[in-house]
Parts: C-alpha cells; sequence; structure tokens
C-alpha cells in the first residue's frame, strides 16, 4: 500500500487528484506522498458501500461481532508499527501513541465487536390491545465520514466501529496531513476478512474529496469531527441532501478550582490536561478559573511545571511535549497568543517557539497566560495547542458562569474535595463530559460528545447506535376482523 491513497472494495489503489504531502512536523521532512482521490475515486468507493450494505446490515450480529474480533486481533499485531506511524505524521510523543491513540482504539473495536450484539429496544407488547408492536433497529445505509488530524487513529475508529457494528457501510476520509494509520486500519480490515465494500478509505482535501462525499446522494448519513466553521458547513450541504448529521466540533474546556481543593493535585492535573497531544485535543484544558486565594499558588506551582515539560524528538522516550501537528497549526497558535499578550495578558510561561534544534519542527512552549480579559479571543476561541489561560473567580456562582460563557460545551472539570459542589458543578456546567478531581480519561463504554457549538452526537459507547441506528415501528394486527374498531370513523353505520 506504500503510495495507495485509498481502500475501496476491498483493494487499494492511487488517486488520480493533485499531489499530497505528508510532512513529519518534528523536522519538516516528508514523509510520503500520494495523489488525492478525485470525484472518481469517491463514486467508486460511494458505489462499493451501496453494494456492500445489503449483505452487511443483513449479516447476524454474531458475524459482525467475529468480523471485529478479528480486526482487533490484526490490529494488536500492528500497535507498535501504528504508533510509530502515528508519531511520524502527528510529531505526538511516542509514549501517548503507545499508551493512549493505539490501545484506545483497539480496545474501541473489541468493545464494538461485543457491543454488535447487544442492539437494544423497548419490549414488544399490545399497546392497543388488538396488535403487537414491535421495535425494529436498524441500519441506516452508506455512511459519509470525515475524521480530522488530531487523533488519526483514534478519530476513524470513533467513526468507523459504531457505524459498521450497527450493520453499515462507510467511505471515510482522513485529514488530508495524516492519512497514514488509516490506511493501516485499512489494511488490518483486509487481513480480518471484513467484506469488501463495508469500510472504504479515501483520502484528499476536504473541500474536494471530503465535499464529494458529503454532497452524494448515496451517503444517509455524515459524520465529522473537526472544525466549527467546517462543521456548519457540512451542516448546510447536509441539510441539502436530506442526509442525517453527528457533528463533534472542538471544545474550550474549563477547568475550574474550588478553593477547598488539593491543589497539588490540580496543578498537575492543569499542565498534563492542557498539554496532552500538544494540547490539540478537542477536551483539553483552556480555561482555568480559580477561585482567588488559591490562584496566586496555582499559576505560580502551573508555571514552574510546565518550564520542566522535556520538549524534544517525539521518537524518544524521554520527550513529554512534540511539535505541533503542523506548522500551519503551530502558527495559528503563536498568532493567538500575540494577539493575547498585544490586548493585555501576560505570558508567565513560554509564549513563543523554542530556538535552536527544535527551530526546524512545529514546536511551541508550554504556555500560561494570565490577565486576559474573559472576552477575549484567547478565553474564548479554540487554540488547539500548549496553552492555559488562568482567571481568578470570588464566588461558586461565578465560577460556573464563567465556565459556561463560551459558545463550546464539550467537556469540563471540577476541582473541589466537597461532594456538594461537585454534584453542583456536574449539574450546572453544560459540557458532554464532566470530571471530577481529573481531566481527559475516556473510556470506551461512555459517550464522547457536546452540547451549544461544540456540535450533537455521541462517539463510543452504546450511545452511538443512537446516531448509526434508525427506528422502526412494525404494528401487526391481532384480531384478524375485516372491520377494525377504528373503522367507525370512516364508516358511519358500523
Ligand atoms: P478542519 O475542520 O478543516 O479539518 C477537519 C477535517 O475536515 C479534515 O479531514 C479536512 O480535510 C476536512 N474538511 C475541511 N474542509 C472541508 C470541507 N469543505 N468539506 C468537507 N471536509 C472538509 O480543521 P483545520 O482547519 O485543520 O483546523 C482548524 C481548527 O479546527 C483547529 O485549530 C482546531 O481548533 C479545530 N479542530 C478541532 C478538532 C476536534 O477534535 N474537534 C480536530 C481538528 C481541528
Ligand atoms: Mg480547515
Amino acid at each position: 500500500m506504500s503510495e495507495s491513497s485509498n481502500y475501496i472494495g476491498g483493494v487499494f489503489g492511487t488517486g488520480q487528484g493533485p499531489e499530497q504531502t505528508v510532512i513529519n512536523p518534528a523536522t519538516g521532512e516528508t514523509v510520503r506522498t500520494y495523489r488525492a482521490d478525485d470525484e472518481s475515486s469517491v463514486a467508486a468507493a460511494l458505489a462499493a458501500a451501496r453494494d456492500a450494505f445489503p449483505q452487511w446490515s443483513g449479516a447476524t450480529p454474531a458475524d459482525r461481532s467475529a468480523a471485529l474480533y478479528a480486526l482487533f486481533t490484526e490490529l494488536e499485531k500492528v500497535a507498535e508499527e501504528l504508533a510509530q506511524a502515528e508519531t511520524s505524521q502527528t510529531g505526538k510523543p511516542i509514549r501517548l501513541s503507545r499508551e493512549f491513540d493505539v490501545p484506545g482504539s483497539i480496545d474501541n473495536v473489541a468493545f464494538f465487536a461485543g457491543a454488535a450484539r447487544h442492539l437494544t429496544g423497548h419490549a414488544s407488547a399490545e399497546y392497543s390491545g388488538d396488535h403487537t408492536s414491535t421495535i425494529r433497529r436498524q441500519a441506516i445505509g452508506v455512511v459519509g465520514s470525515i475524521s480530522p488530524w488530531n487523533y488519526p487513529l483514534q478519530m476513524a475508529v470513533w467513526k468507523i466501529l459504531p457505524a459498521i457494528a450497527a450493520g453499515n457501510t462507510i467511505v471515510l476520509k482522513p485529514a488530508e496531513t495524516t492519512p497514514l494509520t488509516t490506511l493501516m486500519l485499512a489494511e488490518a480490515c483486509g487481513r480480518a476478512d471484513i467484506p469488501a465494500g463495508v469500510v472504504n478509505i479515501v483520502n484528499g482535501p476536504g473541500p474536494t474529496t471530503g465535499e464529494a462525499i458529503v454532497r452524494s446522494p448515496l451517503i444517509s448519513m455524515t459524520s465529522f469531527t473537526g472544525s466549527t466553521a467546517v462543521g456548519r458547513h457540512i451542516a448546510a450541504l447536509a441539510a441539502g441532501n436530506g442526509t442525517r448529521l453527528h457533528l463533534e466540533l472542538g471544545g474550550k474546556a474549563p477547568f475550574v478550582v474550588f478553593d477547598d481543593a488539593d491543589l497539588d493535585a490540580a496543578i498537575q492535573g492543569a499542565v498534563a490536561a492542557s498539554l496532552i497531544n500538544t494540547g490539540q485535543d478537542c477536551t483539553a484544558a483552556t480555561r482555568a478559573y480559580v477561585h482567588r486565594s488559591r490562584f496566586d499558588d496555582f499559576v505560580s506551582g502551573v508555571a514552574e511545571l510546565m518550564g520542566k515539560v522535556r520538549l524534544g524528538d517525539p521518537l524518544d522516550e524521554d520527550t513529554d511535549q512534540g511539535p505541533l501537528a503542523s506548522f500551519r497549526q503551530r502558527d495559528k497558535v503563536a498568532g493567538m497568543v500575540e494577539r493575547a499578550v498585544q490586548a493585555g495578558a501576560r505570558a508567565v510561561a513560554g509564549g513563543k517557539a523554542p530556538g535552536g534544534d527544535l527551530a526546524a519542527g512545529a514546536y511551541y512552549e508550554p504556555t500560561l497566560i494570565i490577565e486576559a480579559e474573559q472576552k477575549s479571543e484567547i478565553v474564548q476561541q479554540e487554540v488547539f495547542g500548549p496553552v492555559l489561560a488562568a482567571l481568578p473567580f470570588d464566588s461558586d456562582e461565578e465560577a460556573i458562569t464563567l465556565a459556561n460563557d463560551t459558545a463550546f460545551g464539550l467537556a469540563a472539570s471540577a476541582w473541589t474535595t466537597n461532594v456538594f459542589r461537585a454534584q453542583e458543578a456536574a449539574r450546572r456546567i453544560d459540557a458532554g463530559t464532566v470530571w471530577i478531581n481529573d481531566h481527559i480519561p475516556i473510556i470506551s463504554e461512555m459517550p464522547h460528545g457536546g452540547m451549544k457549538s461544540s456540535g450533537y452526537g455521541k462517539d463510543m459507547s452504546t450511545y452511538s447506535f443512537e446516531e448509526y441506528t434508525q427506528i422502526k415501528h412494525v404494528m401487526a394486527d391481532l384480531t384478524g376482523a375485516v372491520a377494525k374498531d377504528w373503522h367507525r370513523t370512516i364508516f358511519r353505520q358500523r
């Protein structure tokens, strides 16, 4: 598959579109080039998915489950290769690839292999007295899916697995800068004998390859993870196409430290949760609201710990933080920090790209911003980089208000040793996930998805089946009568 761009109907192939380059952001070197898939590859992929649908959706849950377990086994065999490839195309530290991205993805496959046999519905019953009502949960058809570059393998798995576990077939386009591990996932699908056409991959830019999927009349659903702007554009296209939609559009997670919090835990938690994946995580801690009585200690603790984070070669086991995933993303982060400082905020840690050997890569120092206004860009907009803003608050009420004061609602955390405060924060913060005394962990059994401008619909867990299945009510007459009771509304004499 070395230069392949696509996997269509169980066969690897090469696109006919413009050349794309996969860059290692740690060095700027080219990892791979490939030709983008144009409309003809996309059409072939969609046709393969359509043709595979009747048989796959009609397979028994046990058969689908067995195929997914086989995929799990194949992925386990190539876990280290997947970790190396993920790090080479994203620059994420190899420890993160090995201990989070790859095992998390593989566990998701195992989860959906099991869940494929647990598609649930209401009990059948005689609700009218004269009919048996049955609920059928059915696959939707061909799913068109677009995934981002921050967790390429994991996002592909989150999109593909619930879709195919429920009996759908899929065409997925990864981000054009990070195709490698998604193509390796396709190879594993082949080795696992997942029937040809169930999983299809195409690669190329969003506005061409991506839109060809989203606009197609052959798809019944679109699922997307990425920026809010592109998500809304896709929503408009899906509305025109009449397709069902699932959107995960990033976040601006608050990290609320109450006055009774374990401050050491909050400091360490804030550094880990803001720097994970170099901050390119839609649930990353981005806004620390800290009770004024603890604010100075929190700021000095976080700044000190950020200063100890080792930037370096992402393949080195000792590296804590790699580069951003692209030079473009690094420049976006640098621009947002510059504008924050111009607006009167201060960087008490980082605030710049490192020099020396690291200048050849897309690196940016761990950054702590204070004295930013709540209404400012750095507090309101997604940075997607190793940047945390800290702001003080005076009352619990103010903390909750500030936590809810952005357009986003994906994730949040509350740090307190008081159970009542913890419950109150969990109830009142508008976010799809609220952590108590931690921030970041996810688990295959539990849903991931947003509120407000963070989108709608859930990834992972059996809740994702609500996106990827549709419900049919079957109502069967039990009386055998010619004249049904309700016919009195039509036939007056009776
Ligand atoms: P993006 O939204 O452009 O990229 C995500 C995916 O959408 C990629 O596969 C891309 O090819 C595709 N895409 C782009 N334009 C498209 C179109 N017109 N039609 C169909 N597909 C399209 O994200 P971008 O521009 O690379 O990053 C910008 C910001 O987005 C980041 O700084 C971050 O704030 C946010 N983001 C959030 C993510 C999340 O996990 N929610 C993931 C990636 C980015
Ligand atoms: Mg974009």
